[in-house]
């Protein structure tokens, strides 16, 4: 208010010393009018711009104390939401690699295909992927009356092998995956997923020999395999054969008499 008054003073000093002026040069009253009227627009110009600056100060406090705790607290929530997703997903064995295929997923362990003999009538059937870090409890040794589990080895046909990275009697390595995708499912005989599924990796359905006397579960081998580093010699043990589809009870089409199965895994 000081500010304004005296303001207006200097205004009517000036006023009368330019009327002064003006009466000099041509008795001109208007212009007297048209100073004043001016000086009092820029001192309400410049009040309203103090109000201006007050608020945007008071905003501006306002809004330091709200970021320095935000970032805090999205990343609270951030943290809390990953911690969610790890409870959630599910895991699968990648046949065949030491590797999981990306797009979040994680490699839970890897290491070594392996089942029962070939030639085993009795024992188990199903594929293992062994761990490459075993911790052993209490053993006996020597030949208990026990099972016996062996290391995979891919049995190939050499002319028909769709395979390029991995020779016969090559051992098969494994590994397990965790995709943060929750239901995980194998598709045999097909090489894609069906829509709003996303694949995890394809390959080819294999399963022990037919002839064989030992029997073993189906499990899908990656496209491109790996050999276990060193794991050419042929020893046998339990052993992967590609499947052909024999048409019959087999409905041929969609099926062809001959033909490698593939097999896909997909997870949502
Ligand atoms: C997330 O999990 C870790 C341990 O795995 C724990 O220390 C942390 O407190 C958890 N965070 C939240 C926000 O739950
Ligand atoms: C990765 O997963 C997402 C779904 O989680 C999917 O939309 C996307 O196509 C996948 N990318 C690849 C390369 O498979």
């Amino acid at each position: 208010m000081l500010v304004m008054f005296c303001l207006l003073l200097v205004l009517h000093t000036v006023g009368a010393h330019l009327q002064t002026t003006a009466d000099l040069k041509s008795n001109d009253c208007p212009r007297f009018d048209y100073e004043y009227k001016l000086l009092e627009r820029l001192i309400r110009i410049e009040f309203a711009q103090r109000e201006v600056e007050a608020t945007l100060a008071e905003l501006r406090e306002k809004f330091q104390t709200i970021p320095a705790d935000v970032p805090r607290k999205l990343e609270d929530i951030r943290r809390l939401m990953d911690n969610k997703s790890k409870g959630f997903g599910s895991t699968y064995v990648r046949w065949g690699r030491t590797v999981c295929p990306g797009n979040a997923t994680e490699l839970v362990y890897k290491g070594f295909a392996g089942g029962s003999h070939y030639t085993d009538t009795g024992s188990a059937a199903d594929f293992l992927c062994l761990t490459e870090d075993p911790i052993w409890g209490k053993y006996a040794g020597g030949s208990a009356n026990s099972a016996l589990i062996y290391g995979v080895e891919y049995e190939l046909i050499k002319e028909s092998t769709p395979f390029s990275t991995v020779s016969i009697n090559d051992d098969m390595p494994c590994c397990v995956c965790k995709t943060s995708r929750t239901p995980t499912i194998m598709i045999p005989g097909r090489t894609e997923c069906y829509p709003g599924w996303t694949m995890e990796y394809n390959g080819y359905l294999m399963s022990g020999h037919h002839s064989q006397t030992g029997s073993t579960n189906f499990v899908c081998v990656d496209t491109n395999p790996e050999a276990r580093s060193g794991g050419y010699a042929d020893v046998n043990g339990h052993l992967v054969y590609l499947i052909q589809a024999k048409c019959g009870s087999l409905p041929c089409p969609p099926y062809t008499e001959g033909r490698l199965l593939t097999c896909v895994v997909c997870s949502r």
